[in-house]
């Protein structure tokens, strides 16, 4: 074998965040033949991320539809990549995470015989229904995977239960730290430009929601939530909430929120401003994943609009709280945030359980090992709590 062909498949927000270190981390190493398939599951918030990265896709299956159903999502994966597998041939497709794109994938490599490689693999709730239907995902793509990027121990452990191969699973942190790394720095200017007029002297609370299973009303119970927190404190806070393109989740949000003056509602923003927006925020409240890991390494604290998590190393070491979906633990919280400054202080630390920045290098190096290019495997992550 001469190079190792690699296909990264990919087709959401997150995904595309957490796998464009990596591909450039596999564009510059010469044993790699690195190429990119896009599903585009989103559309524009996936643009947004790839333009970011400087990231030109080799393939573009481009099925987003308004509203879209899984089964829409997973048979038009499923089928326009076969197609895409028979052309390129890779000897590896890399998928990440939970998405409906990325087990679709895995189905989709498993069924042309291609070896499947996931990266960000066992994060596990132990519910199927919740997150609905992220955890079944997860959960078929590590029985179809070869190879697992665990990000932390914890997840690796969760794949031993599942009997994957223990010679077979890397604790490498997670590759959202590694593009952190990249994009926070001093005096940022906002590409958004209204977010350059905002006070961050006051107390900025940033939020995001946007989950299948908090629409309706538990994103009501939110919504209900910030509207209260925004007149009760009036000047002396800003709520910034950039809202997920659905028109389930917009309709929601701006039926509650809109006209309120320090409730800011903007759109999807580029990953390079929502990073230096967290980093200016006193707190976060939200429904991602994503942002659970990122605000603990910004010392940041969490207040997580779920009833579970499928990230407890940032529960444990206490930048993260579960605020739930209903109204009054959500306003208890967020008011205890706000008035009691040793409660806050506990909170805001700064603590990298999810990577130390390089698990794109670890993930390269162990699929060179798996391959035989290299005789030993990268070494784990470790937290050093
Ligand atoms: C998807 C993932 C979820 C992930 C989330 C990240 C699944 C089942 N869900 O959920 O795991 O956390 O992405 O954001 O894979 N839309 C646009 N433009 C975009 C993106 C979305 O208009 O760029 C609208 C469309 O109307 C689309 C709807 O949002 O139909 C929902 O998108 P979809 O990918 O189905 O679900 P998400 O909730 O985004
Ligand atoms: N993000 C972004 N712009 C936004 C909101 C979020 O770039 O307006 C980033 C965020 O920093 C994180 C990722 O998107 O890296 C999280 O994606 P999302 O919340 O859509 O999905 P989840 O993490 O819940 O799967």
């Amino acid at each position: 074998m001469n190079k190792l062909k690699i296909m990264s498949v990919f087709g959401t927000r997150p995904e595309a965040i957490k796998m464009a270190p990596l591909i450039l981390e596999m564009r510059n190493n010469p044993r790699i033949e690195s190429t990119v398939c896009i599903t585009a599951q989103h559309r524009q918030m996936l643009d947004q991320v790839l333009n970011i990265f400087n990231i030109t896709p080799d393939y573009d299956l481009d099925i987003m539809q308004k509203s879209q159903t899984l089964e829409d999502i997973t048979s038009k994966v499923l089928t326009g990549l076969s197609d895409v597998f028979k052309k390129a041939q890779p000897d590896v497709v890399l998928v990440h995470g939970d998405t409906t794109t990325s087990f679709a994938a895995a189905l989709s490599a498993f069924y042309n015989k291609i070896k499947i490689g996931h990266v960000e693999a066992g994060l596990r709730t132990h519910n199927l229904y919740s997150p609905f239907p992220e955890e079944a995902n997860r959960q078929l793509i590590s029985i179809l995977s070869n190879f697992n990027f665990a990000p932390t121990p914890a997840n690796k452990h969760n794949l031993l239960m599942q009997a994957c191969p223990a010679n077979h699973i890397y604790i490498t942190g997670n590759t959202v730290i590694d593009a952190l790394k990249t994009t926070v720095y001093p005096n940022y200017s906002f590409d958004y430009k209204p977010l350059n007029d905002i006070d961050y002297t006051k107390q900025i609370i940033v939020v995001t929601a946007h989950r299948r299973e908090n629409l309706g009303q538990p994103l009501q119970n939110i919504c209900d939530s910030l509207k209260t927190l925004a007149e009760s404190y009036g000047n002396d806070i800003e709520i910034i909430y950039p809202v997920h393109l659905n028109p389930a989740v917009q309709n929601t949000v701006r039926a509650t929120l809109e006209g309120i003056p320090n409730v800011h509602l903007t759109p999807p923003l580029n990953v390079s401003d929502l990073h230096n927006l967290m980093n200016k925020a006193y707190f976060i409240m939200t429904d991602s994943g994503g942002l659970q890991e990122e605000a603990p390494a910004l010392g940041k604290p969490v207040l997580v609009l779920r009833t579970e998590t499928e990230r407890p190393e940032a529960v444990e070491s206490g930048t993260v709280q579960l605020a739930g979906v209903e109204t009054p633990k959500i306003l208890e919280l967020s008011k205890k945030l706000l008035d009691n400054a040793a409660f806050y202080n506990k909170m805001a630390k700064a603590t990298n359980p999810y990577g130390d920045g390089f698990a794109s290098r670890r993930i390269v190096d162990c699929l060179l090992y798996e391959f035989g290019f290299y005789s030993t495997p990268a070494e784990d992550f470790v937290w050093n709590k």
